[in-house]
């Protein structure tokens, strides 16, 4: 028996690295990525785009596999259950039932042609509920779940007669037909305006902890981290920089692209877009000695260019510390030479 409150790890994925061949050669899209997901947990996955977000979620969830044009190693555990080098008939049975995915369009995952009805109750029945009755008020409940008003009469409705808002209801609904206990979010409000946003979000918000769902949440809006994320990952170039407790890479970040990140950003209360870190985004086909943001970091310039930041890749197992009030909160990790300086050096000199 579990005692209340402990938590589970539904994910984990650990050293994860994928490459594709491609005419230009070898593009490493992920190169050597660890992190895990409790039960109940909400971890943001952020970063410029280009830095492997949406690739690290497509092999987790099996939409990029091992083949001739993909290279995939590491590993990928739901629960214990090891993922990599599993079939596509298995992974095809995984998302239906154990590990969803919601996309930035809904209208790419909605059938134009068939109602909102015949659209849940379909990923019921590939969940395995056979009767048709059961199916049909398993969809009002799952519409229902995600506050979609007056469900039962909307059964009829078709994906055009719905707002955006509530398309991705809908398929969020869809998503958490076979209830998983895993769901990954790829910048699920892109699409919608702020208000529709913002109610989505909170949906979505209790749907997650009703259901005890871990989930991987991928944005660029650090907004939108602060509103839904327990802890977040900051990928760059195929890497994760820096990880730890929302708090903590919100307020007391110790790798210099996530402050140069956040210094992007005007303030994360309002719509705050990820406008831009100076320079341009390390190219997935380029070799890197040392640190990959080496080139683009301010604070290798302020401290006069060290020689340990271009010739010893700094690993992602720095513990920074935290130097709030809280201090037993989880492991904050940053892949600097220079975390402290990182974390100390005045806003106005970045
Ligand atoms: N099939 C492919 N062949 C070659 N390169 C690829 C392929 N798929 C993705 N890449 C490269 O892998 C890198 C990571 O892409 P990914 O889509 O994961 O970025 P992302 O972080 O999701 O960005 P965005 O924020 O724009 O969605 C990019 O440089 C991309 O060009
Ligand atoms: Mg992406």
């Amino acid at each position: 028996m579990m005692a209340p409150g402990q938590s589970v790890t539904a994910l984990r994925v650990d050293d994860l690295k994928v490459s594709f061949r491609s005419q230009r050669g070898i593009a490493r899209a992920v190169r050597g990525v660890s992190f895990h997901v409790n039960s109940g947990e909400t971890l943001g996955l952020v970063g410029e785009s280009g830095s492997g977000k949406s690739v690290t979620a497509l092999t987790v969830i099996g939409m990029v596999r091992d083949s001739l044009n993909a290279r995939v190693e590491g590993s990928v555990k739901l629960g214990d259950e090891e993922l990599l080098g599993k079939s596509d008939a298995d992974f095809r049975a995984i998302r239906r039932t154990r590990m969803s995915m919601v996309v930035q369009d809904p209208l790419s995952s909605l059938n134009p042609a068939y109602t909102i009805g015949n659209q849940v109750m379909e990923s019921l029945s590939l969940a395995g509920v056979r009767r048709r009755a059961e199916a049909r008020s398993g969809a009002v409940d799952l519409l229902e779940s995600m506050r979609i008003p007056g469900a039962k009469d909307r059964l009829k409705s078709y994906p055009h007669e719905f707002s955006g808002g509530m398309r991705q209801r809908t398929v969020s609904a869809m998503a958490l037909a076979g209830s998983p206990e895993v769901l990954i979010a790829d910048e699920p409000t892109t699409a919608l305006d702020v208000t529709m946003e913002a109610a989505y979000l909170d949906v979505l918000k209790s749907v997650i902890s009703e259901r005890r769902l871990g989930v991987l949440f991928i944005t660029h809006d650090l907004g939108v981290v602060s509103r839904m994320c327990d802890r977040v990952a900051v990928m760059y170039a195929g890497r994760i920089v820096e990880l730890g407790d929302v708090e903590q890479i919100l307020f007391e970040p110790g790798h210099p692209y996530t402050r140069a990140l956040l210094r992007a950003v005007p303030s994360i209360s309002g719509s705050s877009r990820i406008v831009g870190v100076p320079g341009s985004p390390s190219s997935p086909y380029s070799t890197v000695v040392g640190c990959p943001f080496a080139d683009r970091c301010w604070l290798y310039e302020a401290l006069g260019r060290p020689q340990r930041c271009v010739e010893e890749a700094p690993p992602l197992a720095t513990d920074v510390g935290y130097v709030g009030a809280d201090a037993d909160d989880g492991e904050h990790l940053s892949a600097c030479h220079f975390h402290d300086e990182c974390r100390q050096w005045p806003d106005d000199e970045l």
